[in-house]
């Protein structure tokens, strides 16, 4: 099905099944028009004889392949569910005793991954509240698989514990470290800090910048404000890459939806984002959700990014293990009795072929997303988990759907500008 959306007189046609896409500047008045036809285009554009060569390259382009959803690839590691922070936003499960039984055993985490490694490439993330707070256990692990080079260690953090002896610990393991931080002054950390008594954005800013780590940021009223800013404070300090993902409220702290940015004003925010952070076509700045929806639009590398996407990767090629080896699809859905999908000791075919809520969210279920013109790049507004645990209906439309339809809609626009070609098609 080919779609015409108008705006502001730029003009894209997409076929909604392939993701091919096809654009041009005219004047127009703005509209969604479905189905289109060749004599209603005719119609619109009297300039049709000199782009109607480029109808047949859209109608009859392939389907992008999903070739890399298919394994189970990736392993999140509950390792600790103790923190030495408490967030007002966490998801995370809360447990205020410090002690072993709260904490993932070394031989829990190395069980866990040597039943699903299977000597091809695998990612293993250190999660949990705050995965540092069970360092050695880590440490004992990353030793144990020191010669497996295909698996690849990736540490999510809050930064506090990390140190000059751990740092050179984990990088001689080659561990990918995220750091989280919500911005540069103590306003932009206010869900962070969150009674902390200490001097907590210098610290961590001060560790981002002497190790050179991606950090991961999440965005709310009392940053979205700053995010050029921070933008250009981390590229002025070395740092090309971050995640600026959207602050989630869940059905328990639904407070937190006062945090939550109002659409227009985020998607002003972001469009500058992305204008400040792309020179000639090639990102200067990644940050990972505008660089993959870019590479999705673009390239229609559709399956670029297992968490967004519905269905997603989670309880297919992710798994999320809990402190004693209790298996649920994602980290999202810890500890829910609705998305148990096992123990590590149970028949691995089993766990993965169990059906669990998460997994049933589908965008062809989801009522706007179903006939949304270019949900083939948006598929279904950001994280399945973030949207269960807020509304309890796996196939509610997301909070964040109005940002996702200007974004994609701004980010085809500014491709064709910076092609500089009078008709533009994708690849
Ligand atoms: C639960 S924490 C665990 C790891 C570590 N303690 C940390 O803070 O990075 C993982 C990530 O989830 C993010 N997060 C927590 N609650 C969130 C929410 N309600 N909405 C969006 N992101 C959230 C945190 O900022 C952090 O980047
Ligand atoms: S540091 Fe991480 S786990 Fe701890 S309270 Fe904050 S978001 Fe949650
Ligand atoms: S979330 Fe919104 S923009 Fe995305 S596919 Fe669904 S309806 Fe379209």
């Amino acid at each position: 099905m080919i779609t015409l959306i108008s705006k502001n007189n730029f003009n894209v046609l997409i076929n909604e099944k392939t993701g091919k896409w096809f654009s041009f500047d005219y004047v127009t008045n703005n509209c969604v028009i479905k189905n289109i036809t060749n004599k209603k285009l005719k119609e619109l554009f009297c300039n049709y004889d000199e782009f109607k060569e480029y109808l047949s390259e859209l109608k009859n382009s392939n389907e992008p392949v999903n070739t890399k959803l298919i394994d189970m690839n990736y392993l999140i590691l509950h390792v600790s569910d103790v923190c030495n922070m408490n967030c007002k936003y966490c998801y995370a499960t809360d447990n205020l005793i410090d002690n072993n039984s709260n904490k993932m055993t070394s031989d829990t985490m190395i069980k866990s991954i040597l039943k699903f490694y299977k000597g091809n490439d695998f990612y293993v993330l250190f999660h949990g509240r705050e995965p540092l707070t069970n360092y050695d256990n880590i440490l004992k692990t990353l030793e144990y698989f020191k010669d497996k080079k295909n698996i690849h260690f990736i540490l999510q953090t809050n930064g506090l514990l990390l140190d000059d002896n751990k740092m050179k610990q984990l990088r001689k393991y080659g561990v990918i470290i995220n750091v989280s931080i919500d911005g540069i002054n103590d306003n932009n950390n206010v869900l962070r800090i969150n009674n902390t008594k200490i001097d907590y954005t210098r610290i961590i800013l001060d560790k981002i910048v002497k190790y050179k780590i991606n950090p991961i940021i999440i965005v709310h009223k009392n940053n979205y404000k700053d995010l050029v800013k921070i933008t250009n404070f981390l590229t002025k300090n070395g740092i090309t890459s971050a995640s600026y993902n959207f602050l989630w409220p869940t059905s328990e702290s639904t407070e937190l939806s006062s945090y939550v940015v109002p659409q227009e004003l985020l998607i002003k925010e972001m469009k500058n984002v992305f204008n400040n952070s792309i020179k000639d076509n090639k990102f200067i700045f990644k940050e990972r959700d505008l660089y993959l929806l870019y590479g999705r639009i673009l390239k229609r590398d559709i399956y670029n990014y297992m968490c967004n996407t519905s269905p997603c990767g989670a309880g297919k090629n992710c798994l999320s293990i809990y402190k004693e080896g209790q298996i649920y699809p994602c980290t999202m859905v810890n500890c829910q009795k609705e998305n148990y999908l096992g123990e590590i000791t149970d028949n691995t075919r089993d766990i993965l072929n169990k059906k669990v809520i998460l997994k049933t969210r589908d965008i062809k279920k989801i009522k706007e997303c179903s006939t949304c013109p270019i949900r083939i790049f948006c598929r279904g507004g950001g994280c399945s988990g973030f949207i269960y645990n807020l509304t309890k209906d796996i196939n509610a439309k997301s909070l964040y759907c109005d940002y996702y339809y200007e974004m994609i809609i701004y980010i085809m626009q500014s491709i064709y500008k910076m092609s500089n070609k009078k008709f533009f098609i994708n690849n």
